[in-house]
């Protein structure tokens, strides 16, 4: 078993340049895009269905009225009237930018407000039960559809960590993809990706089939479990930003449950993820 591993989502531009027919992909975006897929489809949603944009996404919603929207930009649910720069900051309201009086550009505001943000914790058995969810965030659909190619695309996360090891016995070529944030590693994806190195493949590692940021992943997550995991996700640069505001205070130590779910979130063919 070949074990890649990709730690920054700058490299992500370059999977359209890869045949990846033959190769399995693993994206974690743990705190919380892919917490949150694996949630949401641990208490019943049908599928999710990510998408790279607001626009995207509202209008998918607009031609099929079951569907539900989801995601968030700067970490909170969107809301209809605030316009969004392409990755993280809200820039004000959508009619009238920074006060120039110019109109927003469609793709980076939503219409309508959205029915989830990305905690988790939001999607409950009672809210997500055979619903089909169309979701856009800011790193981790964006991975998602880059690895769209591959032989199989999984949503993985620690919360079903030891379930997404089994889905790759028997593989030859893995890849595990770091979301991120931003243009920017995130500590917690690497941890995630090195944990699944370990169970993948535990012990020391002379003749390495594995990739040097693959060794990297592991070196991190093993260095990181004996103060604890969940201290390590905590003092990531997201685990801060999360711990900052009240409401999603707690998406932290939920993100960092350790095989809570015995679920696959698998993307199929059509780019839509759902539980194997
Ligand atoms: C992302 O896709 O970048 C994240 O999931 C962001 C977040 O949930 O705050």
């Amino acid at each position: 078993m070949k074990i890649e591993t990709i730690l920054s989502p700058l490299e992500l531009p370059a999977l359209a340049r890869r045949d990846l027919r033959r190769t399995v992909c693993v994206v974690f975006d743990i705190l919380r895009a892919t917490s949150t897929f694996v949630t949401a489809l641990h208490h019943g949603a049908a599928a999710i269905i990510p998408v790279g944009e607001i626009a995207e996404a509202t209008a998918l919603c607009q031609k099929q009225p079951g569907f539900l929207l989801a995601g968030e930009r700067d970490g909170v649910r969107i809301r209809a009237a605030q316009k969004w720069d392409k990755h993280l900051a809200c820039l004000g309201d959508a009619d009238d930018v920074g006060g120039t009086g110019q109109a927003s550009s469609p793709s980076h505001y939503s219409p309508v407000d959205f029915d989830f943000g990305n905690s988790p914790r939001e999607y409950t058995p009672e809210r997500v039960r055979g619903k089909t969810i169309v979701s856009t965030t800011s790193n981790g659909t964006r991975a998602l559809l880059a690895c769209a190619q591959a032989k199989v695309v999984s949503a993985a996360s620690f919360l079903n960590l030891t379930a997404t090891a089994e889905l790759l016995s028997g593989e030859n070529e893995i890849l595990l993809v770091c979301a991120g944030t931003g243009d920017n590693p995130a500590v917690e994806d690497i941890l995630a990706a090195g944990a699944l190195v370990d169970l993948l493949s535990p012990g020391k590692d002379t003749h390495s089939n594995k990739s040097s940021n693959s060794l990297v992943a592991r070196a991190a997550y093993v260095h990181a479990v004996p103060a604890g995991l969940e201290n390590a996700i905590a003092s990531s640069e997201n685990g801060r930003r999360l711990s900052a505001i009240t409401e999603l205070r707690e998406d932290v130590a939920f993100c960092a449950q350790r095989d809570v779910f015995n679920l696959v979130a698998r993307m199929d063919a059509g780019g839509v993820l759902r539980r194997v």
